[in-house]
């Protein structure tokens, strides 16, 4: 008997909600990942990019708390999760789960769960990494704006490398000390790199714009990216 991989996405924000609109995008999207999910569990973690980063800038400057923020932001990876549900038309769980336990138990009725954040004080990453601890993934694919780890931010310094792969504690020392507080992070959140590095959980990071490059890492197949291992 062979057992089916457990993929776990964590898809950011700012691929998600690029263009005015994504449909295009999202279509070829939800094709890729229905095909992945024959193979598969595929469970999905969505981010709320630039949506997430509008309410927490406005409601910052009206003097919010810092959990109150977190909660905006939790809201938009919600509805971020809404729109990957609607473009999965079925083959999806129709309602995002609000916690890890529900996420378990909707990944034992459908091929594919898609849901946003849990709590205040983390990212959608960090969810994504406790969602592959708890669901026993077999990797973690991160989706974002960069097609890897540089050695340096590439969208400042021109001389940045791609990291093509690296160890869970080199990942870790990495992006060790970036961004606190909601808002925008770094290529992976801190949090969810130490998760990782834990359970000794695969990680690669990809540009999620290239969907055909994107559905290699989710298959476990070589691609262009940062490949993180133990
Ligand atoms: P994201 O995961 O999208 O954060 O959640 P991000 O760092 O901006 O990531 P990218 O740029 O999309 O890749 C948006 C915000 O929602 C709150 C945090 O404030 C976060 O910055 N959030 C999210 C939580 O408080 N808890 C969660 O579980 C998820």
């Amino acid at each position: 008997m062979t057992t089916m991989d457990v993929v776990v996405l964590s898809l950011g924000g700012s691929v998600l909600v690029k263009d005015e609109d994504p449909s295009a995008y999202l279509s070829e999207l939800a094709q890729a990942l229905a095909e992945v999910s024959s193979n598969a569990k595929l469970y999905i973690v969505t981010g709320g990019g630039r949506i997430a980063r509008f309410y927490i800038r406005a409601g910052r400057a009206l003097g919010a708390a810092e959990q109150s923020l977190d909660l905006m932001g939790i809201d938009t990876t919600r509805l971020n999760a809404r729109l990957v549900i609607t473009a999965m038309k079925g083959h999806a769980c129709p309602e995002p789960p609000r916690d890890y336990e529900e996420a378990v138990r909707a990944g034992m009725s459908y091929p594919v769960v898609v849901m946003g954040g849990v709590a205040p004080g983390v990212t959608t990453d960090a969810v994504s990494a406790r969602l592959a601890e708890r669901v026993g993934a077999t990797r973690l694919v991160n989706a974002t704006s960069v097609d890897g780890a540089y050695t340096s931010d590439p969208k400042k310094d021109v001389c940045a490398k791609r990291i093509p792969r690296m160890s869970h504690a080199e990942l870790v020392k990495l992006v060790s000390g970036t961004a606190k507080g909601a808002g925008p992070t770094t290529v992976f959140d801190p949090v969810g790199a130490e998760v990782l590095a834990r359970c000794r959980i695969p990680l690669t990071i990809v540009d999620g714009r290239s969907v055909k490059n994107l559905k290699l890492a989710l298959e476990g197949k070589d691609c262009v990216g940062t490949a993180v291992s133990s």
